[in-house]
């Protein structure tokens, strides 16, 4: 018992004396100090200051993570004049300046501020060191801070860039190497001149460009996001110029580095893990390689070589050019004529170097365009930013230099000053004048079709024939007139306007294009435009004069089922609208052609991107699960809120498309069914769907309900999360699909598994388990079991919904032998499974 107590007294004796060595006080005065075996903490245990050894034997003042076990120091105070010797001491020095002394008892750094009366220097949460005033009433009002003396390390809340008033530049530079503080070659800093951007500098050099602020992101990074909790932000005033990010949720821990050898990285604190992820870096790639392709020289990752001149200019040494070096870029084939030039739109563009910039915030794009042509030495101009729709007014006067131009959804639109005669070609890349003449154009090639036609009319001998084709061409022509249908009495479909519900029948108008105009949109339905293979025929990406991308999908002539599904198709989808299902623009009926017109989907469709190895990771997690709601709440629009109840019959991934934000919009009505608003469920002899994704009354029993769409949603969801597909998916356990292998993980407790190994982990891990479990709900044996879609919308968009625990999935057929690439010709394949007769529609 007395032991016991000693014991105790001891343990207790000793932490006391653990403590004065390693002080727990985040600030000191005038008359205190901190020796190398000490340390100051922030008041919520964010960050720790004190003297570390980096690996050179030298002694530095530094600031690193507490909690983070790998010491990551992000502030270096003396890091051009460390220790030689650990026994140095940090304190408040003689005109109240802070100071880090050696051994010896000599300065070897001193913050230099101006004079302090009373002075006390603290360690903030935030990773700042700040020297104030001890009765200073403004918390905000610092004599000296850390933040305005960056090392290599931006953290939350600190800028990057200029005070403006004083005159004052903050940047970060790298350490020498990861062992030596001392500073290095390369440094990130802000130009503010003209449109602000930043360079990455090795030492005189610039090597890399951020490019200016468009409003979102820099022009140069269109990867940048801001996720969950994570913001940029950008001032740019009179007093200020700079970028910051900064953090909403405190359990997100993230840094941008410089490092050594040259590179941005940024980094983000996995705690699940114990690791920084890196999350984005750059430099990246060739294009961006600071002037990579010199003046009015583009670079294009895609194309080898990167470097090529824009429309009307030539390499300006060939020699040099063809070696790939293309740092002379490129010279106007014509030279300008100032009044009567034109510009050529280039989209997707990184914007040029803008430090020579001129920018307007407050001209319209138009209104830019007019001072531009009006300027003869003006070569340029863009939006100023991009969000809103495009604001303000950028103009360039000099040469235009490093560019690059990015896929689909990147960059910004930039229109380059040209000579007229460099765009009267009938330039691809539309200028007022060129899309006029591409109009001509066609309504040339239209009448000479009609004049055929009519040539043809007269040679056909016979009467009635003749009368027949005649009667039908004229209906066509009135039916556009008469906002009437031709074959579907009620078909109502429009292309312009944007709407959420369904039409009403009078305002309605019917877009019913002929071949001819579908068959040039498409480029005369090239191989090249091709985007699939769906059900019942192909699809292609068209242009219509208009300058609207569209989607053609073309049935197949000798397909004997088309008629009655493009009759389906075009009666169901024309009454729908809704966000989250692709929108028909028209249809085209002539002779035995049967065409319908979709939106084009930029992104394509959802197993294009998910189940590509080098593509799904632009599906992080925030995006996968507002694909995962969308399909939900499209599909619960056709279940109950459109005027039918719509069975889709054939939900799958390849018919799931994505538009430019990769929001998901259900298509391919080809076997979708109409129930009376009563009816529960029906019965068919062709069971027409997609292995894997069919639930096993219908697979079995061709038994359909909405329950059956519940099924293939499940399984959808299953496949948006774990990113494989379930048919076709191999585990360990080769007779394990998709739905068993979850089954499996969900019942032991290990569900966060079955996410995507690409994903990063940034992801809400309730949000996904709360997904999980639906989609395991969903794929429940017994269609009684199953919800409907309105309580898995609700499941999904609310954190306090109860949800049953899922029972065993129902997956029926294990893999399927018939599995075979189709081609438009021979788009479907037959096997027999209890009697019925199950028709693979399974074509992309
Ligand atoms: C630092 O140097 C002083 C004087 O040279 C010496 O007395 C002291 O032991 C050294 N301290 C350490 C930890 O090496
Ligand atoms: C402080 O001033 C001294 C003397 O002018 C100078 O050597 C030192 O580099 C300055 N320190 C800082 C952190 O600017
Ligand atoms: C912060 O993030 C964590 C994990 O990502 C999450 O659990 C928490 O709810 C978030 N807090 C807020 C206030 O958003
Ligand atoms: C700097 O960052 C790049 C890109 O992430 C990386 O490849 C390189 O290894 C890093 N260098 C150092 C010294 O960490
Ligand atoms: C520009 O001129 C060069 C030859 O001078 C020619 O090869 C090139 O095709 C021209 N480019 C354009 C876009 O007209
Ligand atoms: C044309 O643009 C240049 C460069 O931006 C500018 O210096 C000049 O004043 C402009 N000229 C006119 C007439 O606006």
């Amino acid at each position: 018992m007395r032991d016991t107590f000693k014991l105790r007294c001891f343990t207790i004796l000793c932490l006391t004396s653990f403590r004065t060595i390693a002080i727990s006080l985040d600030s000191l005065t005038a008359t205190q100090s901190l020796t190398n075996d000490q340390t100051l903490v922030s008041p919520g245990q964010v960050f720790e200051l004190g003297f570390f050894d980096p690996g050179n034997s030298r002694w530095y003042l530094g600031i690193w993570y507490k909690n983070i076990p790998d010491k990551t120091v992000v502030w270096v105070a003396n890091k051009d004049s460390p220790l030689s010797n650990s026994s140095g001491t940090f304190k408040i020095g003689d005109h109240g300046n802070i100071v880090v002394v050696d051994q010896a008892g000599s300065i070897s750094w001193s913050s230099n501020q101006t004079q302090a009366v009373n002075p006390v220097v603290q360690l903030l949460d935030s990773g700042n060191l700040v020297v104030r005033e001890t009765n200073e009433n403004d918390p905000e009002k610092y004599l000296w801070q850390s933040f305005d003396y960056p090392t290599d390390t931006l953290l939350a809340d600190m800028k990057l860039g200029w005070d403006l008033d004083t005159g004052f530049d903050r940047y970060i530079t790298s350490w020498k190497s990861t062992e030596d503080p001392s500073t290095g070659d390369y440094s990130f800093k802000l130009d503010f001149r003209g449109f602000a951007e930043i360079f990455l500098w090795n030492k005189q050099t610039p090597i890399y460009r951020s490019g200016p602020w468009n409003g979102i992101r820099f022009s140069g990074v269109p990867e940048m996001e801001p996720l969950n909790g994570l913001n940029f932000n950008f001032v740019m005033d009179q007093h200020e110029v700079s970028y910051s990010f900064s953090i909403a949720n405190a359990s997100l821990i993230s840094r941008l580095i410089v490092n050594a050898t040259g590179n941005l990285q940024r980094f983000i604190w996995i705690e699940s893990s114990q690791v920084w992820n890196l999350y984005w870096y750059a430099p990246k790639d060739q294009c961006d390689s600071y002037r990579e392709c010199g003046p009015y020289g583009i670079c294009d990752t895609d194309l080898s070589p990167v470097c090529s001149c824009m429309k009307g200019f030539a390499p300006k040494n060939l020699q040099a050019w063809n070696l790939r070096d293309g740092s002379d870029g490129c010279v106007r084939n014509t030279s300008l004529g100032c009044e009567s030039d034109k510009f050529l739109q280039l989209k997707n563009m990184k914007l040029p170097e803008t430090t020579t910039a001129f920018v307007d915030k407050t001209l319209s794009l138009k209104e830019c365009k007019e001072m531009c042509l009006k300027n003869c030495s003006c070569t340029a101009y863009a939006s100023y930013q991009i969000n809103n729709g495009g604001q303000g007014c950028v103009t360039w006067s000099s040469e235009l230099m490093d560019m690059r131009v990015y896929p689909e959804g990147g960059g910004q639109d930039l229109y380059v000053r040209l000579a007229a005669s460099e765009l009267d070609d009938g330039g691809s890349v539309s200028s007022g004048s060129g899309s006029d003449k591409l109009i001509m154009v066609i309504g040339i090639t239209v009448g000479i079709v009609v004049l055929l036609l009519g040539l043809t009319i007269c040679f056909v001998w016979k009467r009635n024939e003749l009368q027949r084709i005649w009667k039908g061409k004229t209906e066509q022509k009135g039916l556009r007139e008469r906002s009437q249908d031709l074959l579907l009495n009620e078909v109502v479909i429009s292309s312009k306007k944007e709407y959420s519900g369904e039409r009403n029948m009078d305002d309605l108008e019917l877009p019913l294009l002929d071949f001819d105009t579908i068959a040039t949109a498409t480029d005369n339905f090239s191989d090249e435009n091709k985007l699939g293979q769906g059900g019942f025929g192909c699809v292609y990406k068209g242009r219509l004069v208009e300058d609207q991308d569209i989607a053609v999908k073309r049935l197949s002539k000798n397909s004997g089922q088309g008629t009655e599904e493009f009759m389906n198709e075009v009666r169901l989808i024309a009454r729908l609208q809704h966000i989250n299902l692709v929108r028909l623009l028209g249809c085209c009926i002539e002779m035995d052609e049967k065409m319908l017109i979709y939106e084009y989907m930029e992104n394509k469709s959802l197993d294009s991107i998910l189940f590509n190895k080098e593509k799904c990771s632009l599906l992080n997690w925030p995006r996968r699960f507002n694909i995962i709601c969308g399909i939900a709440r499209g599909l619960l629009y056709l279940h109950q809120d459109s005027r039918f109840r719509i069975i889709h019959r054939d939900l799958k991934a390849s018919n799931i498309l994505l538009d430019a934000e990769m929001n998901p919009k259900i298509s391919d009505f080809g076997m979708a069914r109409i129930f009376g608003r009563d009816q529960v469920e029906a019965n068919t002899r062709r069971v027409v769907g997609t292995y894997g994704y069919m639930s096993p009354e219908y697979a079995m029993d061709g038994l359909f309900s909405v329950k059956s769409d519940v099924f293939s949603f499940g399984v959808l969801v299953l496949e948006v999360i774990s990113g494989k597909k379930n048919r076709g998916f191999y585990y360990a356990n080769n007779e394990l699909n998709l739905l068993g292998h979850a089954w499996k993980l969900w019942r032991g407790g290990n569900g966060l598994e079955l996410i995507d190994s690409s994903l990063d982990d940034l992801y809400s891990a309730s949000e996904l388990m709360r997904c999980i479990q639906v989609g395991l709900l969903c794929v429940q044996e017994r269609a009684e079991d199953r919800p409907t879609m309105s309580t898995v919308v609700l499941m999904l968009s609310s954190e306090t919904a109860t949800m049953p625990q899922p029972k065993q999935p129902g997956f029926c057929l294990g893999r399927n032998p018939a599995e075979s690439s189709s081609s438009c010709s021979k788009q479907e394949e037959s096997c027999t499974v209890n009697n019925v007769t199950v028709t693979m529609l399974d074509g992309r």
